[in-house]
């Protein structure tokens, strides 16, 4: 990830929804920056997906965002393509949290939109690659002006940081027999945190992961229609908090790693830690 005005740990720690956008130009360099974030972002997945920046005005006649109420204002867009398969869902939701964190590094709102959102009003406006289709919006922009009712409604129902599972749900120790204790996360730590905080579809915070001593599995707790990209948002974080911390890896998908009640999707293994002898 490109350097923000602010480190990607800071930047996750302070990104929440923002459904409410003053109409307050983002300034060209700025949108530059993003564009090169967007074509610098690759993902370690094999999925299909691509991310494409529009601004409303750039459209001739009205053009108009149908978000069901959810969204007021909104100039600027971040439309989410990929293919039909879940590594599809998974490497969109991977490269599309980077460019958010990296959006909200430079002092930018924005909010994951999955259904609040019309998809024909997007389809004419960009061009959507073969065997691709709209699977999100994500308007970014400046914080300000009134919140819809239902703005207000869903971010009392799910929303903001204090709404997240106790770290002993979703982490665990070797087996899921072991809930993990915070302070036994060593290297991981920061990362696992900032998994916790990660955004995922109506706040159901599906991820659940096994920690040993050098590797990381991750799992779903359901399988409902957006959990890919929702563990594709809690890999980014994790692999943004681990490079800032200098912990380097990649991720694996391994062999006799099923379980009965959760679904296994990758690994995580450590390389070696700065300072660390090999
Ligand atoms: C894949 C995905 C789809 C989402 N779809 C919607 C949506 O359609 N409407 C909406 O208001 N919020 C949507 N959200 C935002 C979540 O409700 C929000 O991220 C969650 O409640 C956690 O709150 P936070 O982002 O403020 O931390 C979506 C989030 C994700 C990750």
């Amino acid at each position: 990830m490109a350097l923000g005005r602010i480190s990607a740990i800071k930047a996750m720690e302070e990104r929440v929804s923002v459904r409410n956008f003053t109409d307050q130009p983002i300034e060209q360099d700025v949108l530059n920056e993003i564009e090169m974030e967007i074509k610098d972002t690759e993902s370690p997945f094999p999925g299909h997906a691509m991310i494409h920046l529009i601004k409303r005005s750039d459209f001739k006649g009205e053009v108009s965002f149908g978000s069901y109420g959810f969204v007021s204002g909104g100039e600027y867009f971040l439309v989410g393509t990929c293919g039909k398969n879940k590594e599809d869902d998974l490497t969109l939701g991977y490269i599309m949290e980077k460019v958010v964190i990296y959006c909200t590094s430079l002092g930018l709102s924005s909010v994951w939109l999955g259904g609040s959102f019309r998809k024909k009003d997007f389809e004419n406006l960009i061009l959507i690659p073969e065997g691709q289709d709209i699977r999100v919006v994500i308007p970014i922009g400046y914080e300000g002006g009134q919140k819809t009712m239902m703005a207000k409604f869903i971010e009392t129902v799910n929303s903001r940081r204090d709404k997240r599972k106790e770290f002993e749900e979703l982490f665990f120790e070797e087996s899921f027999d072991k809930p993990m204790d915070k302070n036994e996360a060593g290297s991981f730590a920061e990362a696992l945190r900032m998994v916790r905080i990660a955004p995922s579809a109506m706040n159901k915070q599906p991820w659940r992961v096994i920690v040993s001593s050098d590797a990381v599995d991750f799992y779903l707790s359901e399988n409902g229609d957006f959990s890919w990209i929702d563990m594709g948002i809690a890999l980014s974080h994790f692999e943004m908090a681990l490079t800032e911390d200098h912990v380097f890896g990649s991720f694996t998908k391994k062999e006799n790693k099923e379980d009965h009640k959760f679904t296994y999707i990758t690994s995580f293994d450590k390389f070696i830690e700065e300072g660390e002898k090999i």
